[in-house]
């Protein structure tokens, strides 16, 4: 039943329950307790669970359709409907298939993909996108949003990187929870995927992860942690590897003993689509809503799919037996009875907006404070439109739409401005924006059903295209290429894994082409993993500009262009070869049925700071138009005991003349330790803005706390006395200064 159906008959249903609520008493009509908002949810929730039948228990833990699972029309409950997610509303999509319905109302804004967000090192941003999404999905009355993801960025080779926060764990907590808070500010739940160890796409359905406790605890559990903990994440996603043997749709360990007992998470656990894989062990191990099993919708799957589910039909007979608890079978129930009432039931949440003039403002801002300058020599960037009369744009990222393809995160937007369509807005009429495309990559436009209308083919071959390139730079006053990975298989997208490091469709070759003809060359990469740069010494500048969304070309013209002075940083390292990352030089990926992550908790910068290695880009990199200088890096006390603080502070400047913002950045190290330890780990970072000139000092409260490892010798987290170094930077390779202190 859709959902204005229900609603536009609230006064019946009020009536039905009043009387429900009123049986036996003399006085006037009562609402039912369910009913009533100004009740203890708790309360509404044992009325509700009082008041249904055994198949309406169970009908409420598995879908009904793609991505819709039933109410109890009978009380007036309404369906929980799920959209993805995590960069934008997905388009409403056929009752049972994956295609998208065609409906001409559903276009949304396509905000930057996660990556993009992480590298903003901005709560704010994170705050701002979490309530503009939210907005989104509340006017397409969507209950859960499938998204924020944080699983962590183990290797540059996984599809799934770009809808991922990054490599290191406190970054991603920090991000993660103004994103939730943001979207369920609507009485949407963020339901955040995939928990846990989703780090690759080969082999993703069936793999088993075999990781140590102690970067279990450490790097891939944290973010999920803070969401859940401090963000309140009122919904979580399974994912479809196994871990312990077990899938994590169903793991016992994961779900029952860490997420509720642990945790205390009172939200719902929902099977990533097709996770689940046995009843029994769907029951018991956590699991609260089965989603996407048995049918694709379209060329297989068993008839009366839905009624098949794990937990439909098979749940219902087991319990008839009472060979199922009903116990545990409540805790499920209560679970999307809360989940109900904190969304659907919900009736003072706002009404949304969808692609509103505020929406494309938060998408274009985020991605222009995501974009990280890598390389600036400043002969080049930022462009001066006084300076120049011809600009050659040469790549076929210039105009590709980014927002269609990927996987499950694909999008129907209203607009994609493309970075060419932005940069001739911005250049002005002084100034004459010539494109050629350079070479080919992938000229397919279509996803579920949704296609960007472009029309990418070519007659040219490899040779002619390089060849016009080439002749077309010789004659520019400057070059921008903007190239990259793009969202087609093998690339940044779901269900498979890129086959190689380096740049695909040739783009190597034609950068050093186009570095020889001209040297006022800008590299624009749209990517969201790390690349080989291999003529990295022969361009004079490099701008990494994520898969930024509607805004896309807009917000690459506001940076390139000056307009925006780029403040991002990398949210994961840029190794020079791909054996430089640590899975891969241990020879642990993709692994088979079973992968171990025999680097441990070394993952990122971690791994590389302990073997020495010098990344092309390092973790927390990222250059400004400006120039910042990082002194006096001091601390008021030379220990902390257990329960105190330790404040260190440093002074951050503008010493260039242009406005900018520096992100200073905490990272500390455990000297003496009866555990490996990392060189150093991120525990601290702040954003400052500053004109030219000026002046502000920084200070992070270091606690105990932040000292903890996770001692898989005693299954507890703790910290060892001794000393221990903060080291302030403005990257996790720029340290401007360091302090020493002790924990008693
Ligand atoms: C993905 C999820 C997504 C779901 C629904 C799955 O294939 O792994 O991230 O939310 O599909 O589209």
């Amino acid at each position: 039943m859709k959902r204005d159906f229900l609603y536009h008959r609230i006064p019946m249903l009020l009536t039905f329950a009043a009387l429900l609520g009123s049986c036996g008493r003399t006085s006037g009509p009562k609402v039912a307790p369910y009913l009533d908002e100004n009740a203890p949810l708790e309360t509404r929730i044992e009325d509700a669970l009082s008041r249904m039948t055994l198949e309406e228990k169970v009908a409420v833990l598995h879908a009904q359709s793609k991505f819709s699972s039933a109410g109890v029309p009978r009380l007036g409950i309404p369906e929980v409907w799920c959209t993805d997610g995590p960069h934008g509303i997905r388009p409403e999509v056929l009752w049972d298939e994956w295609d998208q319905a065609g409906w001409t109302n559903d276009s949304c804004t396509a905000f930057p993909a996660l990556t993009c967000l992480a590298a903003t090192w901005n709560p704010e941003m994170s705050a701002l996108y979490g309530r503009s999404i939210g907005e989104e999905a509340r006017y397409r009355e969507k209950d859960v949003l499938l998204g924020p993801g944080v699983n962590i960025y183990r290797l540059p080779l996984n599809g799934r990187n770009f809808e991922y926060m990054g490599e290191d764990p406190y970054l991603s907590s920090r991000m993660v929870v103004p994103y939730v808070q943001g979207v369920q500010t609507n009485g949407v739940a963020a339901c955040v995927k995939h928990f846990a160890l989703n780090n690759q796409e080969v082999n993703r359905t069936r793999v088993n992860v075999v990781v140590d406790d102690r970067a279990l605890h450490e790097i891939y559990l944290p973010a999920f942690r803070a969401a859940v903990k401090e963000g309140g994440a009122w919904a979580i996603m399974g994912a479809y590897n196994r871990y312990k043997g077990e899938h994590c749709c169903h793991n016992s360990y994961l779900l029952n003993d860490i997420l509720k007992k642990e945790w205390g998470f009172d939200g719902v656990v929902i099977s990533d689509w097709g996770g689940v894989h046995d009843t029994k062990q769907a029951i018991e191990n956590g699991l609260d809503m089965e989603f996407g099993s048995w049918t694709n919708g379209l060329s297989w799957g068993a008839s009366n799919a839905y009624d098949n589910y794990y937990l439909a039909r098979p749940y219902l007979e087991l319990l008839r037996r009472g060979e199922a608890s009903e116990a545990t079978l409540d805790d499920k129930v209560r679970r999307v009875l809360r989940l109900i009432f904190r969304t659907a039931m919900n009736t003072h949440k706002p009404f949304g907006s969808l692609n509103s003039p505020e929406h494309l403002a938060a998408a274009r801002r985020i991605a222009g404070e995501g974009m990280v300058l890598l390389k600036n020599d400043g002969s080049v960037l930022p462009f001066d439109p006084g300076t120049m009369k011809r600009l050659l744009v040469v790549g076929e990222n210039a105009v590709k739409m980014m927002t269609v393809g990927g996987g499950s995160s694909s999008l129907k937007v209203r607009h994609e401005c493309t970075p060419l369509e932005g940069l001739r807005k911005a250049a002005g009429d002084g100034v004459e924006v010539l494109y050629e495309r350079g070479y080919v990559g992938d000229v397919s436009t279509d996803y579920n059903g949704v296609d960007s209308g472009q029309d990418l083919t070519e007659t040219r071959t490899a040779g002619e295209l390089l060849a016009d390139a080439v002749a077309a730079a010789r004659e520019a006053d400057a070059v921008l290429f903007v190239g990259g990975l793009n969202k087609s298989g093998h690339q940044d997208c779901e269900g498979a894994d890129r086959l190689s490091y380096g740049l695909p469709y040739g783009q190597d070759t034609v950068i050093e082409a186009l570095a020889a003809a001209n040297p006022r060359l800008a590299v624009v990469l749209v990517s969201g993993n790390a690349v080989a740069m291999p003529w990295i010494d022969r361009v004079p500048a490099v701008l990494e500009a994520w898969f930024s969304g509607s805004e896309a070309g807009n917000a690459l013209a506001d940076v390139v262009f000056g307009a925006v002075n780029p403040s991002g940083k990398l949210p994961f390292s840029f190794p020079v070869r791909l054996e430089d990352n640590g899975a891969i030089a241990l020879g642990e990926y993709p692994g088979g049925d079973s992968v171990t992550y025999r680097e441990g908790l070394f993952v990122g910068y971690r791994w590389l700071e302990s073997k020495g290695i010098v990344p092309l880009f390092a973790f927390g990199h990222g250059l400004s138009y400006t120039t910042f200088s990082i002194s006096d890096v001091r601390s008021d006390r030379t220990s902390l005991g257990s329960d105190g603080r330790i404040r260190v502070s440093a002074d951050v400047t503008n010493t260039g003349d242009r406005a900018g913002a520096e992100v200073v950045q905490l990272y500390i190290g455990d000297e003496e330790s009866s555990l490996p330890r990392p060189v150093k780990e991120l525990k601290g970072f702040q954003k400052v803005s500053l004109a030219p000139g000026e002046t502000r000092t920084v200070t992070f409260d270091i606690t105990p706390e932040q000292l903890q490892y996770y001692d898989d010798r005693q299954g507890a987290w703790g910290a060892e006395a001794g000393r221990f170094t903060a080291f302030v930077g403005a990257a996790s390779d720029d340290i401007r200064g360091t302090v020493t202190f002790e924990l008693k």
